[in-house]
């Protein structure tokens, strides 16, 4: 019988490909080599599910390393919202856990939160126990204009939109894709002009430099997390960021 909670050495929660779930808790713990398709084969008999984006047929511990995202963050957040707690393998072989089953285990620093993007760099995760949602029996997609005051509006109402997603006019235009892509992945650590402003730090940058840049991101300086972005994205973004220093309407004014 594992030990779900409190402190000390700990027997490893689940074995690999193991599965536990609290149904009625709406919690459950996944080993780290799950995917996110195992994981909604698993929780399906309970109607429950784990709302949470990432390419098909990757282990969740590298989902989590790169803190995978998507449309459905609108709705549920991302990793750091579901994680309650995680196993893992440090250093120098030590298993660690840290917070457990319930979330008032949670006492003073959330270290298992810190696992949310930490590309593995403090340890291989072996487990992770995640809150679960009652999996939606319907669903209805709506298309708009893309206008964020709207969003905010709905946010308000008995609706509560769950899901959200770059529509194609914006796709249409790098520049306002580019932007978008900026406030998603850049903008926790850059201001556009301002502290760490991404207009100076890239200026001068040719477009072709810019993109090997992103696509090294993170050994660029040590600090940034990768790029995890479509290549579409990425692309999108260079536009925007090469425009920031070379405005498209003050080159056709000059003229
Ligand atoms: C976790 C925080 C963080 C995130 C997220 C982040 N950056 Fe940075 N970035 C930094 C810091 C800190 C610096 C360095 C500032 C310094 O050294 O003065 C930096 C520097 C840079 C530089 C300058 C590098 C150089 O060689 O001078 C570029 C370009 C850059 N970031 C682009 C991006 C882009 C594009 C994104 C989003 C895709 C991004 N960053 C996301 C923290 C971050």
């Amino acid at each position: 019988m594992s030990d779900w909670s409190g402190s000390g050495p700990k027997a490893p929660w689940v074995e690999p490909g193991g599965f536990v779930h609290w149904d009625r808790d709406m919690t459950a713990c996944f080993a780290a080599d799950l995917t996110l398709d195992d994981c909604g084969r698993l929780l399906a008999p309970a109607g429950q599910w784990l709302p949470l984006d990432g390419p098909a047929g990757v282990p969740l511990r590298r989902l989590i390393g790169l803190d995978s995202t998507g449309p459905l963050r609108f709705g549920y957040g991302g990793w750091r919202d579901v994680i309650l707690g995680v196993q893992y393998d440090g250093g120098d072989g030590a298993r660690i856990t840290v917070g457990g089953r319930a979330v008032k285990n949670v006492a003073g620093y959330d270290l298992c939160k810190l696992q949310v993007g930490s590309a593995g760099a403090l340890g291989r995760l072996s487990a992770v126990i995640c809150r679960t949602w009652l999996a939606p029996t319907a669903a209805v997609r709506v298309a708009l204009a893309p206008r964020p005051a709207l969003a905010r509006e709905l946010v308000a109402t008995p609706l509560r939109p769950q899901w959200a997603l770059l529509t194609p006019e914006e796709k249409s235009d790098p520049l306002k894709m580019g932007e978008k892509v900026f406030r998603f992945h850049c903008q926790s650590c850059h201001t556009v002009n301002g502290f760490n402003g991404i207009k100076f730090a890239v200026k001068g940058w040719q477009k072709d430099f810019l993109d090997i840049q992103i696509q090294n991101l993170n050994q660029l300086k040590g600090y940034m997390p990768p790029f995890l972005g479509t290549d579409e994205e990425r692309r999108a973004l260079v536009e925007w960021l090469y425009s920031l220093n070379n405005p498209p309407q003050q080159t056709a004014a000059r003229r």
